[in-house]
């Protein structure tokens, strides 16, 4: 298969993490005799010192001409105080806006060697695999009026919960499609005791379901989910909410596995150019040093390869090398607590390694 990648690897850590996904890129390419060419881009803080401009147009052009994104971070101390167009986020929150990217996955899932790393009791996070999908791009995040406003002689602020039919019905359409690669469970999340724009939901939430006769479809309100997701974690497949709702389980959930370097997410747009990218932020802290982990991003590689391209084989054998070396005892030090730890390059060494004695 012949497929080009565009990589924006963006700020602090962002490069290094990005760098170590090519690298394994590069190995699942001639293990399975594929060609993956790759197209660099910049956003973010580079992108606003070199080009003045946080997503300068040939990154559009870059994106545009490729069939999926890979995205590292973006942000850092260096850029805090520019002004709000020149700050390095705008160059993500754009492209989102300008890809239509409305669909954000987030894969939660437990890795036996790391269930320490939990904050919560192994015995409720061992085995948990899910995925929140969270509409990304409406709700109440988006509509109009977001405003001060004066109601019956009294200082007041309103905020609009607003979706259209069929931003509702994709959304779903995503969650189903994907339950159907797996075990086939959609628990659709919302307020609809309360929301019209829930109960909305639900109807349409129905009517997607009928067409997808081997998916069961349940309904949870969203404070049972986030009560849920802590108490039995292990009941969800596939988690399938609005905007707000997902922003706040999502990073609720990600406490399941306990640490950010292992996250990965992906971004599903409706021309389907789909954006890859880990759930951290570029780590000024640790920027620099090759000590971050690399995996987030690695992760969200191997989603890359299963999602746009169809590759499951190749993304399994990423996840099933990943588990073997946190097997086998190796760490990052944001997961050796202290221990023994190795580099970025040599975790994504390790995980080359993994993948050639799989073979
Ligand atoms: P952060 O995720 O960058 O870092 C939080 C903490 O986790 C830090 O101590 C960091 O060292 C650690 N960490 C994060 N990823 C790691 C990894 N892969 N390996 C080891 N340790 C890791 O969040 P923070 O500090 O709030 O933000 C730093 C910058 O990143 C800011 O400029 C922020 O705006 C930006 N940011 C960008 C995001 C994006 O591009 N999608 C998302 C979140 C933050
Ligand atoms: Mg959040």
């Amino acid at each position: 298969m012949k497929k080009s990648i565009a990589l924006l690897p963006g700020d602090g850590i962002g490069k290094e993490v990005v760098e170590a996904t090519v690298e394994i890129l590069k190995a699942i390419g001639e293990q399975f005799n594929h060609q993956f060419q790759f197209n660099y881009g910049l956003i973010g803080g580079d992108a606003i010192d070199q080009k003045g401009n946080p997503l300068p147009e040939e990154t559009i052009a870059i994106c545009k001409e490729s069939d999926a994104i890979i995205l590292g971070a973006v942000g850092g101390p260096k850029w805090d105080h520019n002004p709000v167009e020149l700050r390095p986020e705008r160059g993500l929150l754009a492209l989102r806006k300008e890809l239509d990217l409305f669909a954000n996955l987030r894969p939660i899932k437990t890795f036996e060697s790391l269930l320490d790393s939990s904050p919560l009791k192994k015995e409720y996070v061992d085995g948990v695999d899910f995925v929140i999908v969270r509409e990304l791009t409406g709700g109440l995040y988006f509509g109009k009026p977001s405003e001060r406003i004066v109601r019956d002689g009294e200082d007041a602020v309103v905020d609009t919960l607003l979706y259209k039919r069929y931003e509702i019905e994709r959304i779903l359409v995503s969650a189903f499609e994907i339950a159907q690669k797996r075990r086939k469970h959609v628990t659709s999340v919302d307020k609809a005791n309360v929301l019209e724009s829930s109960r909305v939901w639900r109807e349409v939430a129905e009517e997607v379901a009928a067409r997808y006769p081997d998916v069961t479809l349940e309904h949870m309100l969203v404070d049972n989910a986030a009560m849920q997701l802590i108490r039995s974690p292990r009941q969800f497949d596939v988690i399938a909410t609005e905007n707000m709702f997902g922003d706040i389980l999502s990073d609720e959930a990600s406490m399941i596995t306990g640490s950010l370097g292992m996250l990965s997410s992906a971004s599903l747009s409706s021309g389907g150019l789909h954006l890859y990218e880990p759930v951290h932020g570029s780590a000024p802290d640790i920027a620099g040093q090759n000590i971050a982990n690399p995996i987030a991003t690695i992760l969200s590689a191997a989603t890359l390869l299963r999602q746009s391209f169809g590759l499951e084989e190749e993304a399994k054998a990423i996840e099933k090398a990943v588990e073997n070396v946190l097997n086998s005892g190796k760490r990052t030090a944001d997961l050796a607590e202290g221990g023994k730890s190795i580099s970025t390059k040599q975790m994504s060494e390790e995980i080359i390694n993994a993948l050639a004695d799989d073979q």
